[in-house]
């Protein structure tokens, strides 16, 4: 596991960014697996620019996204696809029969359906390189504490927390959603490679417990601990209760020189 420890949000997406472009460039064809929420807006800014520069084509790329609300149409301003389009997809080349989000408006066999959304990724080839957020309870995609560890692609039960922390995105009196649907824990940890985004204060906890506390399912991001290729990239703020924070820049330092690869 490689911890980089970065001062703010800014420095943290020109990072993750790097990393994504690299993999690209390494791999036309790469098969990125790709995420939402606040802290991802920088990352997919700086993929827009390095793009518009020139410097980037996501045209063989095939992306699959985490997760998605249930009940919410592509076109509703909090779905994660109009999210996507939004911050992502609109600004790049893409091809859109390459693009992969779980549908919100999936009804009925839900089993069914996610079980075709693995399929997709296998058909795939497997994901390459996916980026992930964490919620402040330790989630990764919806994946909320106490989901298994082998967990794959299925409907999710909404915490109270992840609820209350998204009420704000919606408008007064509209009630957000209580489910979703989301890749497994188990589906994420065959990713080939992860980066997981962290940032602020209100992180700081889970970041900690992910990164030195015990693999527990009540902090889905700790099974991250299990992945041999796993990057965490976390904001001064985010850092702030790692005990081991002065070790883990030795590590990157060292690595940096003895194993550059590793970092690209
Ligand atoms: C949602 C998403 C997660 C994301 C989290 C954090 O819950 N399902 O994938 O990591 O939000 O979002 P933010 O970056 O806005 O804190």
């Amino acid at each position: 596991m490689l911890v980089i420890l970065k001062r703010d949000n800014k420095e943290i997406s020109r990072e993750a960014a790097q990393l994504v472009a690299s993999a690209v460039r390494k791999k036309p064809a790469l098969t990125l697996g790709l995420a939402t929420g606040g802290t991802m807006t920088g990352v997919y800014g700086h993929l827009a620019e390095f793009h518009k520069q020139g410097s980037l084509d996501f045209s063989q790329v095939v992306t699959f996204n985490l997760d998605e609300y249930l009940g919410l149409a592509d076109r509703h301003p909090q779905s994660f696809h109009y999210f996507m389009h939004e911050h992502f997809f609109r600004h790049v080349n893409v091809d859109p029969r390459n693009i992969h989000i779980p549908d919100g408006t999936v009804r009925g066999n839900f089993v069914q359906y996610c079980a075709a959304y693995e399929d997709g990724i296998r058909k795939a080839g497997g994901i390459d390189l996916q980026i992930l957020g964490i919620g402040r309870n330790g989630h990764i995609g919806f994946n909320e504490p106490t989901s298994s560890l082998g967990s794959r692609t299925r409907l999710k039960v909404l915490s109270q927390e992840t609820i209350d922390d998204n009420a704000k995105f919606f408008a007064p009196g509209e009630e957000s959603p209580r489910c979703a649907i989301t890749m497994g824990i188990g589906t994420i940890l065959e990713a080939r490679k992860i980066i997981l985004l962290a940032t602020g204060a209100a992180k700081a906890t889970a970041v900690a417990k992910s990164i030195e506390g015990p693999i527990a399912s009540a902090v889905s991001a700790s099974a991250l601990q299990l992945h041999p290729e796993v990057t965490f990239i976390v904001d001064e703020q985010a850092a702030s209760q790692l005990t081991q924070r002065d070790y883990y820049r030795r590590v990157l330092e060292m690595t940096a020189l003895l194993t550059p690869e590793r970092m690209s």
